[in-house]
């Protein structure tokens, strides 16, 4: 049967105290519904339909990548009430999966295991044993363990009150069942409002099977209602993916401090030093090297390469044995060849730097060829900006730039040639030869310097 999945995103999200809407807020990186919304993709739904309410512009406009259909729910009338903002256009033999916008971590093998039971009329529900169930729907059972009913915190008794075994929202039914008792769900409780959770007693009425699976940890079904539930699903998602490398043969010098916004690919024998901060798609050779404090986004990092602490790498293709940093920024458009050098305190923008090619210390090199073999010295300056248009520097194999020089684009360096150091290159230099441009050295004798006045 067809899947259709409903993800209900209406909540306000009062207490995260925000003017963002609560599923927009991000868990590695992303929005939490996009977390919600890949699961759905990885269970192959043939469609996807994202209920909003608060701020439903903004989220729609933040998630319009996304390929789902969306549907308004105007006022906030319970959640039955918001299923049916959206069940009603789905086909009677689809199978209609309930998830929730901001229960993020949800696996899909989780998913996979509820949507097998799904038979006939039957109901799957998704349940979850916690030490303390304040709060949650508890799940009523018959002396044969069978679900007899679920009923909500606000309105169990203290008899009920007692029970571990809580609702967690997602649950999957046939969609032409499903509607038929939307309708007859009704309001007459304390909130209220239409209860979803209503379903499983009408449907026990009817004579359905209610079946129920639960997830592998508990984590997965937390909802976030507060910056502190926010912070708690991070460190948990982080942890599965810092679980996910080290099992790839990825060394992690802590696991509880690695922040991967996006994905990291990496080879075996990597090594990746505390407090590191990948973002987007990154990708590291075999044996790479990243020290402390680095962040890394959309980028790809060849074989031996050391990345050294706290250097900022984004936009980027570093190849094989190459060195960064420390305190290096690497910028959008940036190649390094093999065995290439950037040290500290160096930023460099949309350059190619030619095999073996070093740029050791304090430099600025932007919109540059550089061939190989290169040095560049400390200080040097690519003039690239005249105020109103960038331009060119190129830089021919073996050149040696002579310490703080700077080269002001469009200007071309020479094969093999040498530039003296303290230069400012305006004009094109010949290969094999020494240019400098700086004033003679003399000396004033008895030179006095200037006194303050009194
Ligand atoms: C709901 C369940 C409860 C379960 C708990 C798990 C019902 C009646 N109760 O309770 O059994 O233990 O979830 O967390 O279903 N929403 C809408 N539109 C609405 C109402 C809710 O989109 O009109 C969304 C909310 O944004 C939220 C979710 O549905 O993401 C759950 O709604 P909420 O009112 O928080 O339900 P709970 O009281 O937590
Ligand atoms: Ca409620």
């Amino acid at each position: 049967m067809p899947l259709s999945v409903i993800i209900l995103a209406a909540g306000q999200g009062t207490r995260m105290k925000s003017c963002l809407p609560k599923v927009l807020h991000r868990i590695a990186g992303k929005p939490m519904v996009e977390h919600v919304y890949n699961r759905s993709r990885e269970l192959n739904a043939s469609s996807i339909y994202i209920v909003y309410g608060h701020g439903g512009e903004t989220v729609k406009q933040a998630c319009s990548t996304l390929t789902a259909s969306w549907v308004e729910q105007a006022e906030q009338l319970g959640t039955a009430h918001a299923v049916q903002q959206a069940s009603t256009a789905i086909a009677d033999n689809d199978t209609v999966l309930v998830l929730y916008g901001d229960v993020p971590l949800i696996k899909t093998r989780t998913l996979q295991a509820l949507l097998a039971e799904t038979k006939g009329d039957n109901i799957a529900l998704l349940t979850v044993v916690l030490a303390d169930p304040t709060g949650y729907g508890r799940i009523v059972r018959d002396s044969d363990g069978h679900v007899r009913a679920i009923v909500e915190d606000k309105d169990a008794s203290a008899e009920q009150k007692k029970i571990c075994e809580v609702n967690t929202g997602i649950l999957a039914v046939r969609a032409g069942y499903l509607n038929a008792c939307l309708k007859r769900i009704g309001n007459n409780n304390s909130q209220g409002e239409y209860y979803l959770t209503d379903m499983i007693e009408l449907a026990v009425n009817d004579g359905q099977a209610v079946s129920s699976t639960q997830p592998s940890k508990a984590s997965e079904v937390e909802g976030v209602n507060d910056r502190k539930q926010l912070a708690r699903l991070e460190r948990i998602m982080q942890k599965d993916y810092a679980q996910a490398l080290m099992a790839d043969g990825v060394t992690i010098a802590d696991p509880a401090r690695i922040d991967i916004r996006g994905k990291l690919n990496a080879g075996n024998d990597c090594f990746i030093d505390v407090n590191c901060v990948f973002e987007g798609e990154v990708n590291l050779g075999t044996n790479v090297s990243i020290g402390a404090g680095c962040l890394i986004k959309n980028s790809t990092i060849a074989c031996d390469t050391i990345i050294k602490p706290y250097s900022i790498i984004e936009g980027a293709t570093i190849a094989t044995g190459a060195e960064v940093g420390p305190f290096a920024r690497i910028r959008p458009g940036t190649s390094m060849a093999e065995g290439s050098r950037v040290g500290n305190f160096v930023e460099i923008k949309n350059t190619s730097l030619g095999k073996n090619s070093k740029a050791n210390h304090l430099s600025y090199l932007g919109d540059s060829e550089i061939g190989a073999n290169v040095n560049i010295g400390a200080g040097t300056i690519t003039c690239n900006y005249d105020g109103a248009n960038k331009h060119k520097t190129i830089i021919k194999d073996n050149a040696f730039i002579g310490s703080d020089t700077q080269l002001v684009a469009p200007v071309t360096i020479g094969e093999n040639a040498t530039i003296g150091a303290g230069s400012t290159i305006t004009r094109d230099t010949e290969g094999n030869a020494l240019t400098l441009s700086r004033v003679v050295q003399k000396t004033v004798k008895n030179w006095v310097r200037p006194a303050k006045k009194k």
